[in-house]
């Protein structure tokens, strides 16, 4: 029986509720991080750290559950969560800051508002997405006791949260670590590890449970070093408390479907489409005559190909009338992310390792132009090939990609050279050293192709590596 690590599908759709909830990517990554290191100060057994491990990582996971209404409510359901998250209410300089994502009139008004239907309103909200968490989380097979964390998402140690039927030590352990590491995630993104300790520090006793923030305070070491952790993913992945949860590859399908059911909560226009889109696609897969394997995974991909939805304000999804130029920018940039992320892969994969030329034909543009001052000028798909070459024939050379990331309309890409230096390179002769050489490339994608190209990498390190340079004493 093939198996696939629950952590590794929690993690991506950990990915997916931090878009939902208008945080930057690895903003829950980060939280499991926290959650287990406070844990393991506070010496927690494996069990409870695994509740707080899932619990942290999947805190937001009813995060689109009231997107429409809080879209209605607050102009911006994405701006509106992350206020949420980041509220003090028995902060009265917390509070008069709240509303500040409309400017200043109307963030006034929206102000009024919340004070007005907080506490009708806050519980329903609160409601409907813990109800979506037990939901999600049943079906992801989440443990219980996680599960039972996700309801109090919104608690505080003094009882002041929401729906504010817990307090104290009533609360498990599990949910309060989540609402710790939630705040020095959220407070460290702006103000790095002090303003995290600030954070946790100043809601000792009020937000939070102030005996786990007093074994922070004395030792603050494993919460920095989980805050700056600077591969979260492979991180909380090898950080995954015994025993480590697998589950059957065909169960993959109903984990995929709570990628879909997530992002179609998003928008009251587009509930049970992700699995609409997957039972179509596999019909006419079936009818394409295609097997098994190729037909999972057509269906899993039309079940996720919409999280990226949750990124974009209900607000703009349910506006009537058309969208502004901004608006509809939004709207377009998840797909055009994925789009320019996807050619940069394919320069670095199939034209760079898998040597395959006529793919710069397909995917360079006919003006394109690299800069950078360390390898021979390019420009077009010849030029691009023929800078490539003078690497793969002198190192033997491998683009080995550590990381993507896009914005807009560029792409960068952290990668190592690695290869045999096997043929004469920058006037130096073959050596048969093996080299591995940093580098960062952006590239600016302009009607599908790539078009320009920035690149640096560690010349020095290279020269050194094949005896051209003395290395450092
Ligand atoms: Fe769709």
């Amino acid at each position: 029986m093939v198996t696939v690590g629950l952590t590794e599908v929690l993690a991506a759709l950990s990915l997916a509720t931090d878009l939902g909830s208008g945080f930057a990517p690895e903003k829950g990554l980060r939280t499991c991080l926290v959650a287990l290191a406070v844990g393991g100060q506070a010496g927690l057994d494996d069990g409870e750290l695994a509740d707080a491990f899932q619990g942290a990582l999947l805190q937001a996971l009813g995060c689109t559950a009231y997107a429409t209404e809080n879209a209605w409510h607050f102009d911006d359901d994405l701006a509106f969560q992350r206020a949420m998250h980041g509220l003090d209410v028995s902060d009265p300089v917390s509070l008069a800051s709240f509303g500040s994502w409309a400017g200043a009139k109307r963030g006034a008004e929206l102000r009024a508002h919340f004070l007005k239907i907080a506490a009708t309103v806050g519980p329903q909200a609160t409601q409907s997405s813990c109800e979506a968490s037990r939901a999600l989380g049943t079906r992801l097979g989440l443990r219980p006791n996680a599960i039972a964390a996700l309801d109090h998402v919104h608690e505080r140690w003094d009882g002041l949260g929401i729906p504010g039927r817990c307090s104290g030590t009533s609360l498990s352990v599990a949910a309060r670590l989540m609402h710790l590491a939630a705040q020095a995630v959220i407070a460290h993104s702006t103000g790095g590890a002090p303003g995290a300790l600030t954070a946790v520090g100043q809601r000792a006793g009020g937000h939070l449970d102030p005996e786990l923030v007093a074994l922070v305070l004395a030792d603050p070491d494993p919460l920095v070093a989980a805050l700056e952790t600077a591969d979260p993913l492979a991180a909380v992945i090898a950080g995954e408390p015994p025993p480590k949860a697998r589950v059957d590859r065909d169960a993959v399908d109903g984990l995929a479907e709570a990628f879909g059911d997530l992002a179609d909560l998003k928008c009251r226009f587009t509930l049970g489409h992700s699995r609409g889109v997957a039972a179509l696609v596999d019909r006419a897969a079936s009818l394409a005559g295609l097997g098994d394997d190729a037909r999972g995974r057509l269906r899993r991909a039309a079940l996720v190909h919409d999280v990226g939805r949750t990124s974009v304000s209900t607000g703009i999804w349910e506006r009537p009338g058309p969208l502004s130029a901004g608006e509809s920018d939004q709207v377009r940039r998840p797909r055009m992310s994925a789009d320019n992320e996807v050619l940069a892969r394919r320069f670095f994969d199939e034209l760079c390792n898998a040597r395959d030329d006529s793919v710069a034909d397909e995917i360079i543009a006919a003006d394109y132009v690299a800069h950078g001052p360390q390898a021979p000028p390019a420009e077009g798909p010849e030029g691009v090939k023929a800078r490539i070459s003078v690497y793969q024939d002198a190192l033997d050379g491998y683009w080995d990609v550590q990381e993507i990331h896009s914005a807009g309309d560029r792409v960068v890409v952290r990668w190592i050279g690695r290869g045999n230096h096997v043929g004469e390179l920058m006037g130096v002769p073959a050596t048969g050293a093996n080299v591995a050489v940093d580098a960062i490339t952006i590239l600016r994608i302009a009607d599908e192709k790539i078009a320009e190209e920035w690149t640096v990498w560690d010349a020095l390190g290279l020269l050194q590596q094949v005896g051209a340079m003395p290395a450092p004493a």
